[in-house]
């Protein structure tokens, strides 16, 4: 049955991209009038108070993110630490706010007594805005991890610095990990982290077990100038939706499995919510990328696979590297990963901590769950006990 399901989910995927090939436009089928935004969908809704802000990188992307200025129980008076939240790869903001307000780590922070940021990268449905070019070009999609970690991940950093006059906590997720070690490494963004928490950390993807994503991975780089001629990447076109709709009532095949195909075996989510609906677009491109590092094991930028291009981005023949053991040694880490997560592997995270290991120890705590796998992190329902009161404890010290 496993190769069964691994069958349809590249089928899926081929059918993701056909549509973007036959209508002969880089364009998805989503609506790109966004109508409402987060706060109005998700957070009101739970009568929770909230702002919508816009923030333009310097490249030009006009992000939109959600602050979540105050709980339902105002207990105490002072200044509140602000914390921002990154979703990982094909998501968005709405990662930190699917479960109830009592599950979901957006609603736990603001209830405890945090200014939640909630961040949405580029490409995404609340984040397709441009000064001068819209999703429908190509060249909006021109972009990979790299352009997150030098763009995206700065402005929105320096955003909430200067609404709230202070350093931030930072919460990443996945590929929201990823933006912030690359980051770090690179020594952007440091001047205002007061602590970070990596769920799910993604650095090294050599190690992957998951074999859709392995043979996903083959076929992006066997067939790179095809996939790049396409520009988005996106399962959640009309068609796609559908089929994932059908294939999630086929007999013996559910969402939770669908779901555990791409991330593992997670123990604990919610198997009455379909997840998958809230999937975002991302760049071709970007899927290239870690495609690139999932075959090579290493952390280093975009690839544009010979050395005379290279030479023309970079200045050198290969790609340079994000350097993991240049993040700062007192910047305080939160690191907590699964035992069953198939995209951030166990031996992956290993190769991680070992370049992390002249981090001064009381900076750096490690927390490892046997039981957890990839959505568990954030969609976990026993998250808050398991994750997020030791992350709260975390940042308490900080
Ligand atoms: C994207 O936005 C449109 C318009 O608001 C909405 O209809 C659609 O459901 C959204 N898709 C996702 C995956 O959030
Ligand atoms: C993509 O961006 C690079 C710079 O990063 C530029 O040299 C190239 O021409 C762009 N390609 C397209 C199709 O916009
Ligand atoms: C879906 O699969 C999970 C385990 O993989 C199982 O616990 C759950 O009952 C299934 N749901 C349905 C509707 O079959
Ligand atoms: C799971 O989701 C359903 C539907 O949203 C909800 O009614 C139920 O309370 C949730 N279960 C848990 C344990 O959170």
């Amino acid at each position: 049955m496993g190769n069964t399901i691994r069958l349809l989910i590249l089928l899926l995927i081929f059918v993701a991209m056909g549509d973007g090939a036959r209508t002969n436009m880089p364009t998805s089928l989503y609506t790109r009038s966004v109508v409402d935004g987060i706060c109005k969908t998700m957070i009101e809704t739970q009568g929770y108070t909230c702002e919508e802000h816009k923030v333009t990188t310097k490249d030009g992307y006009i992000l939109s993110i959600q602050r979540m200025p105050k709980g339902k129980s105002a207990t105490k008076n002072g200044v509140k630490p602000p914390v921002l939240l990154q979703h990982g790869l094909m998501m968005d903001a709405t990662t930190w706010l699917l479960n109830s307000p009592a599950e979901s780590l957006a609603f736990i922070l603001t209830d405890n007594w945090y200014d939640v940021w909630l961040g949405n990268t580029r490409g995404t449905n609340q984040s397709q805005g441009h000064t001068s070019l819209s999703p429908n070009d190509p060249a909006y999609w021109n972009w990979s991890w790299d352009e997150l970690v030098a763009y995206d991940l700065p402005a929105t950093f320096q955003y909430v610095y200067e609404q709230t006059g202070q350093k931030l906590h930072y919460v990443g997720h996945s590929l929201g990990t990823l933006m912030a070690l690359g980051a770090f490494a690179q020594k952007e963004v440091t001047n205002m982290v007061r602590s970070a928490a990596l769920l799910s950390p993604i650095a090294y993807l050599g190690q992957m077990p998951s074999p859709l994503a392995r043979s996903a991975a083959d076929l992006f780089i066997a067939e790179d100038l095809y996939w790049l001629g396409l520009k988005e990447f996106s399962l959640g076109g009309e068609a796609t939706s559908k089929l994932v709709d059908d294939i999630c009532k086929t007999p013996n095949i559910n969402c939770t499995n669908l779901m555990a195909i791409f991330t593992g075996p997670n123990c604990c989510i919610n198997t009455s919510k379909s997840y998958l609906d809230h999937e975002q677009p991302t760049a071709t491109k970007n899927m290239i990328h870690l495609a690139q590092m999932i075959r090579g094991g290493s952390i280093a930028m975009y690839d544009y696979g010979n050395s005379g291009e290279n030479n023309k981005y970079y200045g050198q023949p290969t790609p340079p590297k994000y350097d993991m053991a240049s993040i700062p040694n007192d910047l305080p880490l939160f690191l907590s990963y699964g035992g069953k997560d198939m995209l951030s592997d166990v031996k992956d995270v290993q190769t991680l901590l070992e370049k992390l290991k002249d981090h001064d120890p009381d900076k750096l705590v490690v927390q490892y769950r046997e039981d957890y796998a990839h959505a568990d992190f954030v969609f976990g329902v026993n998250a808050k006990q398991v994750v997020y009161n030791p992350l709260m404890a975390f940042f308490h010290l900080h």
